[in-house]
């Protein structure tokens, strides 16, 4: 995400927890770190939630990682988020042929308690097959506004025709 926003112009911190992911990233600040930890101490224009971590099943980190977004905003910032479609958990199996050349399917997801389900994604490369079995908490529209609510944050519009990438700013 962040080479392609760097070639458009942007300045970019890029946070992640994973050494090896922060190794992949050129040409910008990077910095090492829970999202739900941080603390820069700076406010920027706009924050990006992506990967859909907002559906990550344990709410004390989910809270963590919209307060973090909320506290990083200028006045007038925004954050974009991404979250899942209304029909991820059911739309299955389903797949989609990333621009980069390989396949994502995402085949199961089963309800494990706690309104949390267990995804089953599928990953096919031209040389490999890989899996990965993740968390996620599906949050109709209501529950995504009370989670941002929580954080002091409000949905300003949906920037994407599917309702995926969302527009959230501070509430007044
Ligand atoms: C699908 S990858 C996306 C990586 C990269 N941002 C990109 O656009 O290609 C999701 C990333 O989120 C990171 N991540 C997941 N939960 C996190 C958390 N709570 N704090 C910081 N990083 C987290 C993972 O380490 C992983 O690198």
């Amino acid at each position: 995400m962040t080479h392609p926003l760097l070639e458009r112009g942007f300045t970019v911190t890029a946070v992640d927890e994973s050494a090896e992911m922060l190794e992949r990233v050129r040409g910008v600040r990077t910095i090492r770190s829970a999202i739900e930890d941080l603390d820069l101490g700076e406010r920027f224009d706009a924050v990006l939630l992506a990967s859909f971590l907002v559906h990550t099943g344990d709410i004390e980190v989910r809270r963590g990682l919209l307060r973090t977004c909320a506290r990083h905003l200028t006045d007038d910032g925004c954050v974009l988020i991404q979250r899942e479609g209304a029909d991820y958990h059911t739309d299955l199996p389903r797949e989609r042929v990333d621009p980069s050349g390989f396949t994502v399917r995402i085949l199961s997801s089963e309800p494990v308690g706690d309104g949390v389900h267990a995804v089953h994604a599928e990953y096919e490369f031209p040389d490999a097959i890989w899996t990965q079995t993740f968390r996620a908490r599906p949050l109709t529209d209501t529950q995504f506004e009370e989670a941002l609510a929580e954080a002091g944050l409000r949905v300003d519009r949906a920037l994407t025709d599917d309702g995926v990438w969302v527009r959230a700013v501070a509430m007044t």
